[in-house]
């Protein structure tokens, strides 16, 4: 039988792998940041000096990647996170993650995947599937708040402008663009914490959820 899903999208920086992160530690389900998948992909492409825009390169590489192997850490730069953005664009690369992300998300005993996707392409049958936005300004400043801690020069202007510009390529692709899925509840975080963003999505999980 097939896990049970939790499907959460939205824009970056929006509180999504938090709560993913969350979730998944709650109920003891695996959890794929599928942004991540795409971060991977760009980070490969930058470290063997192969253009970000080389479609055929890109799903090759897309298409062997390791789901084990991914590390935060390492590809949580911002300029990771840009060039991740111009990959996502490209149908190849999508089809050969999603293909991976599909099978991770069967996983027993269920999964919490995260991405612009999820809820609409990915997992369009996830029984419970979340839509957690934020205001840009809002965003920019966690992002913001974020980096300056790991000690990168850039201001908050900088990160706000950068982040529109992800939303808008993000939304405008034709493939797959961030959008909520029809049956998604939408969770404004912009004046929520984690743990009130959690108490929301945790009582649409156990309405749906019976574990055994
Ligand atoms: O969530 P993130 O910032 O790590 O994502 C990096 C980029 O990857 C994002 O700008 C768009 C792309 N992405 C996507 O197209 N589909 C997903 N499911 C996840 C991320």
């Amino acid at each position: 039988m097939a896990g049970f899903t939790v499907a959460i999208d939205g824009p970056a920086a929006s509180g999504k792998g938090t709560l993913a992160r969350h979730i998944a530690e709650s109920y003891g389900f695996h959890h794929l940041d599928t942004g991540l998948t795409y971060r991977a992909v760009a980070r490969a492409l930058l470290d063997a000096g192969v253009p970000l825009d080389d479609e055929r390169q890109a799903a090759a590489i897309a298409s062997q990647l390791d789901f084990g192997g991914l590390d935060r850490a390492t590809l949580s730069a911002h300029g990771i996170g840009e060039a991740a953005s111009r990959v996502a664009v490209m149908p190849q690369v999508r089809a050969a993650l999603v293909k991976a992300q599909q099978r991770f998300a069967a996983r027993p005993p269920g999964t919490v995947l995260d991405g612009r996707d999820i809820g609409t392409v990915v997992c369009p049958q996830a029984p419970v599937k979340l839509f957690v936005t934020a205001t840009p300004e809002v965003r920019a400043r966690r992002r913001y708040d974020e980096i300056s801690a790991a000690g990168n020069g850039l201001s908050y202007d900088a990160v706000l402008a950068d982040l529109k510009k992800r939303d808008a390529r993000d939304s405008a692709r034709t493939d797959s663009p961030l959008r909520p899925a029809e049956d998604a509840h939408l969770l404004d975080t912009s004046e929520m914490d984690i743990e009130a963003a959690f108490r929301a999505a945790k009582r649409l999980i156990d309405a749906a959820y019976a574990p055994g």
